[in-house]
C-alpha cells in the first residue's frame, strides 16, 4: 500500500517546509502555508549516487536541433508562442475568469484540428473541460463556427480518467485542461483548487506531455490577488506562461508571454473580442488610437514597444483642483512613474501639483511598464497644466531620470517607422548619444533634459 506523507506547500512560490509557519521563510509572504499529502514513493528509498548512470558529456559546439512547431493558424498566437506551440512542450495560459481564455483555446484547437502534425497526419486535439458540459461547449463551437471541427471533445474533472484516456490512446497531438483548478487527484484529501491539487494534476499530466511528446495547454484562472490558487505555482513548471489580459469593459485582448523557453518573453498578441469570438488584430496601433481627438490639451501619442511589437497608444492627463487629499489615479500605467514624474516636474522645475488631483489614463484599457512611456507622460501632464494641446501629428518617447535628463530607450527605430507607417510627422525623442544613425522621415527633436519640454510649452 502506498503510505501517504503531509507537508506544508507555499502557495505563493511553491517551496515545502515539514511543519506548519506563519511566514514563507523562503518568499517573505504571510499564512500562504497549506497542507499537502503526497504518496510515497514506491520502492527502496533512493541514496545519492546509488542506482543512477553516468551521464553522456558532450561539448557546448553542435548544430542545434530544427524545432518543429505545429502552426495554429491563429498568427497572433503563434507569434506570442515564438513562432508557433513545440511538441512536449506545457503552456499555461492564465487570465481572470470571463477574460475569454476558453474561447481562445477552442478557436485555436478548432483550427489546428484541421491542419497535419509533424508526420503529416491530421493533428488530433482534444478538449477536456471541467467547467462547463459537453452541450455549453458545443453551444460555444457554434456560435464560434468552429463546430464542424475535429475536435474531440469531453466534460471531466477526475485526473485519473484523463490519464486513463492518454493511456489508451491514440494519443493527442494537442490537449487542453480547461480549468487546471477543476481537476482533482483522488490520491489527495484536499478539495479541488487547492495548491497541493494543482501541484499533483498538473504534475502528471506534465509527464504525459513529456512522454507522449504533444503540446499540453492549461487553462489558469487568476484573480486581482494574483491567483485563485496554483498558477504562480503552475509557472515555475511549465514551459511557456501566457497572460490574457483586458478590461472586461473593453474589447481588446492582449496575450503576453512572460516565461518561454522556446522563444522570447514579453511577446504580445493582440486580439478584439467580438459576438464571433476573437479575431486577430493585425494593427493594434490604428485600433488604439481610432478614438483619439486631435488638439485637445492633456492628450499625447506615446510610441511604445511590447516585445517585438511597436505599438502606438494615446495618453491622457487631466488635472483638477482638489478638495482635499490631493489624489493621484492611473489607469493602464504605474502609479510610481507618474509619482516620479510628478515629484521630478515640482523639484526640479517648480511646477506644483500639491493642491490638484492628477488623473492618468492610457486609453484603451492597454496596461504600460515601459520606462519609455516617461516622456509622453511629462508631456500630456504640462500640457495639461499648461491648457495647451501637443501637436496632433507628434509622438513622444524617452525615459526620465531623477535629475531630469532624458534617456535614451531601446528599438528608436521601430518605434519611429510605426509612426510613419501611421501618418505621424514629428517625434519628441531622446537624444541620441549613440551617434548611430536613426533612418527616420520624420521630423525628430531630440531633447536631452526636461527643460526643452518646459520650454516647448512656455512659447
Ligand atoms: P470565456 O472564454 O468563457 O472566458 P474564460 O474562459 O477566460 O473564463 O469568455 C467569456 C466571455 O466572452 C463571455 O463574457 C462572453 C464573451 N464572448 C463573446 O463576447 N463572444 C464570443 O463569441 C464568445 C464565445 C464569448
Ligand atoms: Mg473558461
Amino acid at each position: 500500500m502506498v503510505k501517504n506523507t503531509k507537508h506544508f506547500v507555499c502557495s505563493a512560490c511553491g517551496a515545502t517546509f515539514s511543519r506548519w509557519v506563519g511566514k514563507c521563510e523562503s518568499c517573505g509572504e504571510w499564512n500562504t502555508l497549506v497542507e499537502e499529502t503526497v504518496p510515497e514513493a514506491k520502492g527502496p528509498k533512493m541514496t545519492a549516487g546509488k542506482g543512477g548512470h553516468p551521464l553522456e558529456l558532450v561539448g557546448l559546439k553542435g548544430a542545434p536541433e530544427v524545432i518543429f512547431r505545429l502552426k495554429s493558424g491563429i498568427g497572433e498566437l503563434d507569434r506570442t508562442c515564438g513562432g508557433g506551440l513545440v511538441p512536449g512542450s506545457v503552456i499555461l495560459v492564465g487570465g481572470d475568469p470571463g477574460i475569454g481564455k476558453s474561447t481562445l483555446l477552442l478557436q485555436a484547437v478548432s483550427k489546428l484540428s484541421q491542419g497535419v502534425n509533424k508526420q503529416g497526419h491530421p493533428t488530433r486535439c482534444l478538449y477536456i473541460s471541467g467547467e462547463e458540459s459537453v452541450d455549453q461547449v458545443r453551444l460555444r463551437a457554434l456560435r464560434l463556427k468552429a463546430d464542424n471541427s475535429p475536435v474531440q471533445l469531453a466534460s471531466a474533472t477526475n485526473i485519473r480518467d484523463v490519464i486513463a484516456t492518454l493511456e489508451a490512446g491514440p494519443t493527442p497531438d494537442i490537449l487542453v485542461i480547461d480549468s487546471i483548478q477543476t481537476m482533482y487527484s483522488d490520491m489527495l484529501d484536499s478539495a479541488p483548487g487547492t495548491v497541493g491539487q494543482v501541484r499533483a494534476v498538473a504534475g502528471e499530466l506534465i509527464q504525459q506531455a513529456k512522454t507522449k511528446n504533444f503540446v499540453l495547454f492549461l487553462v489558469g484562472h487568476v484573480t486581482k490577488e494574483g491567483m485563485l490558487a496554483g498558477p504562480r505555482v503552475l509557472e515555475h513548471m511549465v514551459d511557456t506562461v501566457l497572460y490574457f489580459e483586458g478590461d472586461r469593459g473593453h474589447h481588446f485582448r492582449i496575450l503576453r508571454s512572460v516565461k518561454n523557453r522556446f522563444g522570447a518573453t514579453d511577446e504580445i498578441g493582440v486580439f478584439e473580442m467580438t459576438e464571433e469570438g476573437l479575431q486577430e488584430v493585425p494593427n493594434p496601433s490604428a485600433l488604439f488610437l481610432a478614438e483619439r481627438h486631435g488638439n485637445v490639451s492633456g492628450s499625447c501619442v506615446f510610441a511604445g514597444v511590447e516585445g517585438s511589437r511597436p505599438l502606438l497608444v494615446e495618453i491622457q492627463a487631466l488635472i483638477a483642483p482638489s478638495g482635499g487629499v490631493p489624489r493621484r489615479t492611473v489607469v493602464g500605467g504605474d502609479t510610481t512613474r507618474l509619482l516620479m514624474i510628478l515629484a521630478v516636474l515640482e523639484a526640479r522645475f517648480g511646477v506644483s501639483f500639491s493642491n490638484k488631483d492628477v488623473f492618468l489614463n492610457i486609453a484603451g484599457g492597454l496596461k504600460i511598464t515601459e520606462p519609455a512611456c516617461d516622456l509622453a507622460i511629462a508631456m500630456a501632464l504640462l500640457s495639461a497644466y499648461r491648457q495647451k494641446p501637443i501637436p496632433a501629428d507628434m509622438i513622444i518617447f524617452g525615459e526620465i531620470g531623477l535629475s531630469a535628463e532624458i534617456r535614451a530607450v531601446p528599438q528608436s527605430e521601430l518605434r519611429l517607422k510605426e509612426a510613419e507607417k501611421l501618418g505621424f510627422t514629428k517625434a519628441f525623442i531622446p537624444v541620441n548619444r549613440q551617434k548611430k544613425d536613426i533612418r527616420t522621415s520624420l521630423k525628430t527633436y531630440p531633447i536631452g533634459h526636461l527643460q526643452s519640454v518646459l520650454d516647448f510649452f512656455a512659447h
